[in-house]
């Protein structure tokens, strides 16, 4: 058994081009697993992969760009913030926040600050379920939006550049799953 742990670096046009698709029309996760730069697993058995973590190589994400990657069937964005992105996220109060909570699995419990959305200290790494909390759609990202940072174009929820619901109709901040680095440039999903 073995599984990639290798990416197909950020491929913005392909991704532009999948997202394009997914305004489209529901089924467009499954559609899109094609055209994603996604890691590919080779688990053998559906009930193996439901549970797998998996190692991202995140060395060649410049600063101000992201990596999608497709694990346990949806898309995370890992995203590595410019300081703007940073500063315009640190600078926001959290009153101004739909949601309170991090929603964060790595800090269960905690507020929304900008530090308890990060991986690192430093607060450049910013992973995230690709799956905006309203119904499901794959927001767009490179600073899209009213807030610099992910906008859903299936009925117009608005995140921030630290992926916190900001406005529309999503309920909740998009979802941090379990992640850690390991080693500098190795990301572990799960
Ligand atoms: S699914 Fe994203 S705004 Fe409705």
């Amino acid at each position: 058994m073995s599984h990639a742990d290798d990416h197909a670096g950020t491929g913005e046009g392909t991704r532009r081009d999948f997202l394009y698709y997914a305004t489209a029309g529901a089924g467009a996760v499954a559609t899109g697993a094609a055209v994603w730069p996604l890691v590919n697993q080779m688990n053998p058995s559906a009930d193996t992969r439901a549970l797998a973590s998996i190692m991202v190589d995140v060395s060649t994400v410049e600063v101000g760009t992201q990596l999608t990657v497709k694990w346990r069937g949806k898309p995370v964005f890992i995203r590595r913030r410019s300081p703007e992105e940073i500063d315009a996220s640190r600078n926001t109060a959290l009153t101004d926040l739909v949601d309170a909570n991090s929603e964060n699995a790595n800090k269960p419990d905690t507020d929304a600050s900008d530090a308890n959305r990060t991986l690192d200290e430093a607060g450049e790494w910013l992973v995230m379920m690709g799956v905006c909390t309203h119904l499901g759609c794959v927001p767009l990202g490179d600073g899209a939006g009213e807030f610099g940072g992910w906008f859903c174009p299936c009925h117009g929820s608005h995140y921030d550049t630290a992926g916190r619901i900001r406005k529309g109709p999503a309920p909740r901040n998009l979802p941090v799953p379990v992640a850690a680095f390991e080693g500098e440039t190795t990301i572990k999903l799960g």
